[in-house]
């Protein structure tokens, strides 16, 4: 028994010494020109297809077929998805053309996956593959619509493609079609808003994972300060001014306006008051 546990502290411990030797020494290529091996990528994709599936099974999807949905989706797919996926005869652009994992056309997607799945991945996104979450970036209504869109993909012809997405292009991708109604704020939903507003990019935030940066200051504390910005008293409708319009409180801020909307900013005002 304990020769056992001994082999098996020794074995750890080796594992242990040798992944750290493996870190350290800068021996793996973080090249985005240099592949995965083979069995490394099919490793990480079928995790990615396992975690998808379990996350969209509780999704129910719409009805998906109506034309004005699916021209819709078309203008939405030319104004945020072609410069990564390309399209009927229309090439990705350079920025997609190099990424690692490479972002293939989405002609096959449909195929490979549910509608609620197609939903999922689109307004999540899939962490370290430069796939981006769209939910704060498009409204639900154009998600799906995006997934209706997906449906039709694999029977397009490039003509048929340019016309959808001509006519679609009137619709106006990520216009709320309706005024929009604000619920309370979330704290949970404001903090996940943190990170796809970029706001880590810049501060240090209390439970959100980054790198050491101190481009603005660290927001720890920030419920507990007077004022924001050392310009305006620290109240909830100040704070939510100050996220989506900084120069309208401090004309020389370097702080940029993140295009954050109103209900985001409500939510991430009400994250940050929780941070004493
Ligand atoms: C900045 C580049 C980029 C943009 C923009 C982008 N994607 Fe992606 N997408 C990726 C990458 C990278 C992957 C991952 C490829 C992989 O893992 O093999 C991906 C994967 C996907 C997948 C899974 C594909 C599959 O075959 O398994 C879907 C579906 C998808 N994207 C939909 C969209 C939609 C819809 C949009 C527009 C709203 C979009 N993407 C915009 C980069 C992008
Ligand atoms: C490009 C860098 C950058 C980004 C991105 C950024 N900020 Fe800032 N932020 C700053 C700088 C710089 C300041 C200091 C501005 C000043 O005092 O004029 C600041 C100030 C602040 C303050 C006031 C801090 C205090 O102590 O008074 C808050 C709150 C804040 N930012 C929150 C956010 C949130 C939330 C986001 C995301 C929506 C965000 N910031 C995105 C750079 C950035």
């Amino acid at each position: 028994m304990t020769r056992i546990v001994g082999a098996l502290a020794a074995f750890l411990l080796t594992s242990a010494l040798g992944a750290l030797a493996f870190v350290w020494s800068g021996w793996y290529d973080i090249s985005a020109n240099v592949q995965h091996t083979q069995p490394v990528y099919s490793v990480l994709e079928k995790t990615m297809h396992q975690s998808v599936k379990l996350r969209a099974s509780a999704i129910d999807a719409p009805a998906l077929d109506t034309p004005a949905m699916v021209s819709r989706g078309a203008a939405c797919y030319v104004d945020k998805c072609v410069q990564c996926h390309g399209g009927p005869g229309m090439a990705q652009a350079e920025i997609g053309r190099s990424m690692q994992p490479l972002p293939g056309p989405l002609v096959d997607a449909s195929a490979k996956w549910r509608p609620s799945e197609l939903y999922w991945i689109t307004r999540n996104g899939i962490k370290m593959s430069g796939m981006p979450a769209w939910q704060h970036r498009l409204p639900d209504a154009d998600l799906w619509a995006l997934v209706a869109f997906m449906q039709r993909l694999p029977a397009l012809t490039a003509t048929e493609f340019r016309g959808l997405a001509e006519s679609g292009a009137a619709a106006q991708c990520a216009v709320p079609t309706s005024a929009t109604v604000l619920r309370d704020p979330s704290i949970d939903r404001g903090r996940a808003a943190i990170t796809q507003y970029a706001c880590n990019a810049c501060h240090n935030v209390p439970g959100v994972t980054g790198s050491d940066v101190n481009v603005g200051p660290p927001l720890a504390g920030i419920a507990g300060r007077g004022l924001i910005a050392g310009a305006v008293p620290n109240t909830p409708e100040q704070m939510v001014r100050w996220l989506r319009d900084p120069r309208s409180i401090d004309a020389e801020t370097t702080m940029p306006a993140m295009q954050v909307n109103e209900q985001d900013a409500r939510d991430i005002a009400a994250f940050l008051a929780t941070l004493h």
